[in-house]
């Protein structure tokens, strides 16, 4: 549909940008924090690991600084479980609670809203040893944390995301199951600790924070048919509720999507569930919904012949076909980054229509950026013009998705500055902000400011009207 005029950009739109703990922090072993699984995970030869990242830890006060320079409303990052409790489920670090308090006060100081994420990825190790999201103490451990951080946080952040990427930890776990992966069937029993986890920190930050607002943080995509084919249509509906509406089901509606409830009878991945879980699940209701984005995926129907997987790299992205159930496709409309990305702002208009239209919640972008191999020039210069065409263009859908009728409260690019990646280290590089280091060598660690901080900087303070459609 043509509009003749759009809507603007709503007032006290969250301009943002989004980071995560393990990816900035680095200090992995500092001021009594326990590991996580990310610390020990072990990255390819010639890609760093995790224990220094960008040294945020650090940089916190600079850090916050360049956020207020950028004219960032709000700051998306994730809280460390292990630098707050350090084994998961035993004694509070003083020094953890220390760390963040400065940081949320730092931001207030200068009005920029803290959006906290209560876990990103990085599980206690020492959950993980005793089976993890496998084991359903770890629901307890989880609600306990949260306890502990609306105790001490609660009063000043008012924006909570529960999960990071609930579904990309059960399709994609590798980087979060050191040791063994687990089958599926025990990913969908991992799968449902996570929605009791998710449940009782939303119940109870509505019980211990005034005015506080809880949603997840999935990565939600919208799923193309690769032909009109009526059969590629049911493939791609499939893989849709597989891969994103269950987890938006079931956090908002607190039950599980029919589609996916079939398949994981038919494959016999059913989780085993004790009395009263549904219950929870149904009461807890989130104020609004996290939503990363990155790319669109296309798919056509199963042959269900052995050969619908398809032996290629996948990742939270690519898609690679599962077997009985989808094939991966091609859309020869749209360009791909350099790291095998497709790029769809429209895509982006798609996929905030169909989350409003089903759940009909405030949206928050949490996550939505380009990779990129960014160069640092002798004069102190870093030109990522492509990541402003990037941005522009979905920033441009997002404008036209609110006027489309989308109630989208903010919008946190990812990423802050430059962070390790989580399967390409730190030559994939997200943010507004260049970290001078690379894989192997920690340099100076200095902050740079590239030509989209600049840009980013004017979209703020125009809220949006410099984009021009
Ligand atoms: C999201 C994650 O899946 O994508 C982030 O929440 C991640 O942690 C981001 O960094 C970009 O992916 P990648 O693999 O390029 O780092």
């Amino acid at each position: 549909m043509f509009y003749k005029t759009l809507k603007r950009f709503p007032d006290h739109f969250l301009w943002g940008a989004s980071t995560s703990a393990y990816q900035i922090e680095g200090a992995y072993n500092e001021d009594g924090k326990g590991l996580s699984v990310q610390d020990i995970y072990e990255t390819p030869e010639g890609i760093t690991d995790f224990k220094d990242a960008s040294d945020h830890y650090h940089h916190m006060k600079e850090d916050v600084k360049l956020m207020a320079e950028l004219g960032m409303k709000a700051y998306r990052f994730s809280i460390a479980w292990t630098r707050i409790i350090p084994d998961g489920d035993g004694e509070v670090n003083a020094a953890g609670i220390r760390f963040y308090n400065d940081l949320i006060n730092e931001l207030i100081a200068y009005d920029i809203v803290p959006v906290v994420t209560m876990y990103h990825f990085d599980l206690p190790l020492e959950l993980h040893k005793k089976g993890g999201w496998g084991n359903r103490k770890t629901v307890d451990a989880f609600e306990r944390y949260a306890k502990v951080l609306f105790e001490n946080f609660g009063d000043r952040v008012k924006y909570w995301l529960t999960i990071n990427e609930q579904n990309v930890m059960i399709n994609h776990p590798n980087a979060m199951n050191p040791g063994k992966v687990p089958s599926k069937k025990e990913l969908y029993q991992q799968c449902h600790h996570m929605f009791l986890a998710g449940a009782k920190a939303t119940l109870l930050c509505h019980q211990m924070c005034k005015g506080g607002k809880i949603g997840p943080a999935p990565n939600i995509t919208a799923i193309y048919p690769e032909k009109c084919n009526p059969a590629d249509v049911i493939a791609a509906d499939d893989w849709e509720s597989i891969r994103c509406w269950l987890y938006l089901d079931m956090a908002v509606y607190g039950r599980y999507n029919s589609l996916v409830w079939a398949y994981l009878e038919e494959k016999g991945y059913t989780p085993i569930m004790e009395a009263g879980d549904m219950e929870i699940l149904a009461e807890a209701k989130p104020d609004f919904l996290g939503v990363n984005y990155y790319a669109t995926a296309t798919v056509s129907a199963s042959k269900n012949d052995g050969t619908d997987c398809q032996p290629r790299n996948g990742d939270q992205q690519v898609m690679i076909g599962e077997e009985g159930v989808y094939r991966a496709g091609e859309n020869r409309y749209l360009e791909k980054t350099e790291y095998g990305w497709i790029v769809d702002s429209i895509g982006l208009r798609v996929t905030l229509r169909r989350i409003y239209d089903r759940y009909h919640l405030p949206l928050l972008i949490t996550e939505n950026g380009l990779g990129a191999k960014d160069v640092l020039n002798d004069d102190g210069t870093v030109h990522d013009q492509y990541r402003i065409d990037y941005l522009e263009r979905h920033f441009k859908q997002a404008q036209l998705a609110i006027t489309d009728g989308v109630d989208l409260i903010g919008y946190c690019p990812w990423s802050f500055m430059d962070l390790v990646s989580t399967h390409q280290g730190y030559g994939k590089r997200y943010g507004f902000v260049y970290v001078n280091r690379d894989e192997a060598d920690l340099k100076d660690m200095g902050r740079i400011k590239k030509d989209s901080f600049y840009w980013y900087q004017q979209v703020i303070q125009s809220n949006g009207e410099l984009l021009g459609i």
